[in-house]
């Protein structure tokens, strides 16, 4: 049965057509930060989940896992690590690329924000196709950091991004179609 909180979130969140180019529904998680109810609720279902599970490490990926991950590491007392753009973090960084729809991009995180052995959970507003999150799992195992799971607002289950993340497991509130 489903949280009776879910049904407020998925309403929150505002869908635009053709953005930003034609054929692309966007799955705008702005309103739902207008939403202080919303918001807050998006906020507790996910540290209900994961209060109390021994984890050490939040990992948010740019942009909007910047929004979602720091209220949680800090209700959960785990430390917030930015998993960023190319380019944008100072100190020694390891890098992961991964394929986009057309292209690819990379992904980068300090080497000194984590230790092997730590527990982490990975944030971000959507899941489409997986890529993005596959590589920040590659990133943190690399550094022989686990993985407890991947935890977005928002999966696209069309675009079958769960197959592509394999055994980790992906916790969503809300699935679009
Ligand atoms: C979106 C979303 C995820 C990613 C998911 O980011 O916020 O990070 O795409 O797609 P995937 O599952 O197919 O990898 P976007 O590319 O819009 O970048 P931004 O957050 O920097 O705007």
């Amino acid at each position: 049965e489903q949280d009776p909180r879910i049904s407020n979130i998925s309403s929150a969140i505002r869908v635009i057509p053709d953005f930003p180019k034609p054929g692309i529904i966007f799955q705008d998680i702005t309103t739902l930060l207008l939403d202080t109810k919303a918001f807050r609720d998006t906020i507790d279902l996910f540290v209900e989940r994961y209060r109390g599970k021994d984890i050490s490490v939040v990992a948010g990926i740019e942009a909007r896992g910047f929004i979602f991950g720091p209220p949680i590491a800090l209700a959960i007392g785990a430390k917030f690590v930015p998993m960023r753009k190319p380019n944008k973090l100072p100190g020694e960084v390891l890098s992961e690329e991964y394929s986009l729809e057309y292209g690819k991009d990379t992904m980068e995180m300090h080497v000194d924000a984590v230790k092997a052995g730590e527990r982490a959970l990975i944030i971000d507003d959507l899941v489409a196709t997986g890529g993005t999150l596959s590589a920040a799992i590659r990133l943190l195992e690399r550094v022989g950091v686990h993985v407890v799971e991947c935890a977005c607002v928002i999966e696209l289950p069309e675009l079958k991004g769960r197959e592509r993340l394999g055994e980790k497991p992906l916790f969503v509130l809300v699935s679009s179609t």
